[in-house]
């Protein structure tokens, strides 16, 4: 059974999954303390990891009826992330593998995302390309094989699709984390009202849409409930039409008619329903599997070749530098 810590950003994660990708336990503690800041802090992210990690853990062997004497393999993420936070959980990790001189695996926070893609037990096999958008990335991936890097078909110059969904929701006097709030306040507004630029490059760009409904905010009463709704209704459009339109353009490039989604803006149901009329095969896995956690990390521990005892003892963490997906 392979144990895994994911502490990149505010959830705290312990995982453990059988090497056939079964999940026994799935434990995410979300941070509470960051909405009143309207964002992540991260002295104070990597704080309450430290406080909530060994219950999380105990919490994880609990539910899946386990002992540490079942498992064989030790993970962690490694990054990209907030190197306070991955040091919480890295650290753990590598200190429970030393104290039984287990292997351990170092995994990347977005090979994560994709291999959630293949656990049980609805498995979605490669190849295929990948949409992973949240708070903290956007990335379009063509995904060949369960190893070797994937191709990336788009990247974005600037903010997250999560980050722009909560950075307009702010605008809009919602709260943090923003995104399904603006979806709900959306779903009464008209999304042809405002035309908001969906950027013009090739990669993904969100900078511009949130000036341009930093520019139509003061123009306009924003006391005015429909008002609101329809600017909402209209950004959420701008933002789902500039992620479909490079994922079209990816499955395209990449000749792939699969497409698998991962991060938190999966949850996004507009998105969801826009993409489910490329024609592709679409795989949605459980939101709990779209959103930080530690089961895709042991899923994506078992494609990475295990360091023995002592030899993982110096490994770092990574906040952006080194990883394989920036
Ligand atoms: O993957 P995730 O839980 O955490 C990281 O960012 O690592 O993603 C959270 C992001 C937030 O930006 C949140 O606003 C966004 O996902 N999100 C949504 C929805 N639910 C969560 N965005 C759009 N529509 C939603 N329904
Ligand atoms: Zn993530």
């Amino acid at each position: 059974m392979i144990l895994a810590l994911e502490t990149s950003c505010d959830d705290t994660c312990a995982a453990l999954v059988g090497d056939d990708g079964r999940i026994a336990a799935n434990v995410i503690s979300s941070q509470e303390a960051h909405g009143r800041f309207g964002g992540v802090v991260p002295e104070v992210a990597a704080r309450a990891h430290v406080e909530l990690i060994d219950v999380v853990i105990a919490d994880a062997f609990a539910r899946a009826g386990a002992r540490i004497e079942d498992v064989d393999l030790v993970a962690a993420t490694r990054g990209p992330g907030l190197v306070g936070a991955l040091l919480v959980g890295f650290s753990t990790a590598k200190a429970i593998a030393a104290a039984r001189q287990l292997p351990f695996a170092p995994v990347d926070h977005l090979a994560g995302h994709i291999a959630a893609a293949y656990l049980s037990p609805e498995v979605f096999e490669p190849p295929f390309v990948a949409l992973i958008a949240s708070g903290g990335h956007t990335l379009l991936l063509a995904v060949r094989g369960h190893d070797g890097e994937p191709e990336i078909l788009a990247r974005t110059l600037d903010d997250a699709a999560g980050e722009a969904f909560d950075k307009g929701a702010r605008m809009l006097g919602l709260g943090y984390p923003g995104g399904a709030a603006l979806e709900r306040l959306a779903a009464t507004g008209d999304p042809r009202a405002y035309d908001f630029p969906t950027g013009r490059s090739a990669d993904f760009s969100f900078a511009g849409l949130k000036t341009s409904l930093l520019y139509r905010t003061r123009e306009v009463d924003t006391d005015h409930e429909q008002t609101r709704a329809d600017l909402a209704a209209s950004y959420q459009r701008a933002i789902v039409e500039a992620l479909v339109r490079r994922v079209e353009r990816g499955l395209e490039r990449s000749g792939l008619r699969r497409l698998a989604l991962g991060g938190g803006v999966a949850a996004n149901g507009v998105l969801r329903a826009r993409l489910a009329t490329l024609g592709a095969d679409l795989f949605l896995p459980p939101l709990e599997l779209c959103t930080d956690n530690a089961a895709m990390i042991a899923s994506a521990a078992r494609y990475v070749e295990p360091l023995s005892y002592p030899d993982y003892l110096a490994l770092d963490v990574y906040a952006t530098g080194e990883g394989r997906l920036r």
